[in-house]
């Protein structure tokens, strides 16, 4: 199926594969791995409960503004500012876009290669069952000199091959299985998790905030954690909806994806706290959290490798599912911009992300000592990219739709005919004023501007 305007531009071709798609980009490590060691070093509950407000007040907007300009232009990220505003400097948040979801795209896929070593550690029966074993195994992976680039760079071809195959194919297909699979197996995990020892302390971390932990630090880090979950602020959501058919209602597809992607991290929270309480692991572990938790759980289970290796199998894939919708944001511009095939665009985006991932890899190890503001190369393109690049390009987007785009070019693409609905009223009026507010003070005060 082709797109209505000049070119042949791909689409989607059903409703449940755009709300696979869009589910799919959204969930990924960001929930199952970022979220519960950035809720773990930032104080548990309190921070869950300001990712979800942040999620809903500023997330389902900001996506909706994302679909809006992306469906409206069915362009790349660069030239969808510059259709709707010719002239003027806003196709520059395009470039942010571009430009950091090639980061995102480099410390990612680092560890989205740890899974897959995971994997078949669990297939070859290398993964050790006890805890400091496990604990060690784990350290000294991380920290060898190739082990992890492989990994990384295996990742990257693999993720090469299904996007080059183009979005109806490689994509949605793909997408269209694996959620569901991976769903179910976190609820099982979940279930288990429920009966560890330390469960009502885990749950109790989580469920019951103390928000005398919450500074503006924590803020930005929520905020930053919602953005990156959802996709939004670089363009992620804008360049999929570009290949959206004109009946799918944008409305609601953005808040199914909000739902479930949050439903998803609050399962990783429940399967990742009990089993850090029960083993005695720091929650404030940072990055290597839930890979030292989540193997103790699965050996000493009842055919432990078998869980272990299905589900890292699950966890590379909804990682897969959500690299794609990152490369795609660059494949596109590379592909309608510079005129590149889509193999060619591909392999460039693919190609830079290896050689900034090669050297996110080894920033556990021989690289660890390189440091910029005293993080590591990993840290650094995470936190530049989620608590800087995210809350300024999801401003900007804001702005954007709120203020410089035509209102009936909003309300054709949220299928109203004629006067506003409340809900458009209302998202209208947090695009214009709440959500630019918000950012702007979240971001300042976390530099200490105010
Ligand atoms: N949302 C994904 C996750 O939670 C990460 C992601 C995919 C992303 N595409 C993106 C983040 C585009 C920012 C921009 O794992």
């Amino acid at each position: 199926m082709l797109s209505d305007t000049n070119n042949k531009r791909a689409q989607f071709s059903t409703k449940i594969g755009v709300i696979a798609t869009a589910v799919g980009s959204a969930v990924g490590l960001g929930n199952i791995w970022r979220f519960p060691y950035e809720a773990g070093s930032n104080g548990g509950g309190a921070f869950m409960l300001c990712y979800i407000f942040f999620i809903f007040l500023l997330g389902v907007p900001l996506i909706c503004a994302e679909f809006i300009v992306g469906r409206s232009t069915r362009s790349n990220e660069i030239k969808a500012f510059e259709k709707l505003a010719p002239g003027k400097k806003w196709f520059l948040n395009g470039y942010i876009g571009v430009l950091a979801s090639i980061l995102i795209l480099s410390f990612y896929s680092v560890v989205a290669g740890w899974t897959l070593e995971f994997f078949i550690a669990a297939v070859t029966g290398r993964m050790p069952s006890d805890m400091s074993e496990l604990h060690d195994f784990f350290s000294e992976f991380i920290s060898g000199n190739w082990r992890p680039l492989v990994w990384t760079v295996v990742f990257l071809l693999l993720n090469y091959l299904v996007v080059s195959r183009g979005v109806q194919k490689g994509i949605e297909r793909l997408s269209n299985c694996l959620m569901p699979a991976m769903t179910l197996l976190l609820i099982a995990f979940c279930v288990n998790s429920l009966f560890l020892p330390g469960a009502s302390e885990g749950v109790g971390f989580l469920f019951s905030p103390d928000f005398s932990k919450i500074d503006s630090h924590s803020l930005l880090s929520a905020m930053g954690q919602a953005f990156f979950s959802l996709s939004i602020g670089l363009g992620g959501m804008l360049t999929y909806a570009s290949y959206f058919p004109d009946e799918v209602r944008l409305g609601r597809c953005a808040t199914t994806t909000a739902v479930l992607d949050t439903f998803v991290a609050i399962l990783a929270g429940v399967i990742i706290f009990p089993a850090v309480f029960t083993y005695g692991i720091s929650p404030q572990s940072g990055p290597t959290l839930v890979f030292e938790t989540l193997p103790a759980i699965f050996m000493n289970l009842p055919g432990g490798a078998i869980w272990a290796a299905l589900f890292f199998f699950l966890l590379f894939m909804a990682s897969i599912t959500s690299t794609i919708s990152m490369s795609e944001i660059s494949i596109a511009y590379f592909e309608e911009e510079k005129k590149l095939c889509r193999k060619k665009a591909t392999a460039l985006t693919i190609g830079i992300a290896t050689v900034l991932g090669a050297i996110c890899a080894l920033s556990f190890g021989p690289l660890s000592d390189i440091r910029f503001f005293g993080m590591t190369v990993f840290e650094l393109f995470d936190y530049v990219s989620s608590n800087v690049c995210l809350p300024v390009g999801g401003m900007v987007t804001s702005v954007f739709v709120g203020w410089v785009i035509d209102r009936k070019i909003i309300d054709r693409q949220l299928n109203i005919r004629t006067n506003s609905l409340p809900w458009v009223k209302l998202l209208i009026f947090i695009l214009r004023y709440i959500a630019p507010a918000a950012i702007a003070l979240i971001f300042l005060n976390s530099l200490g501007i105010i």
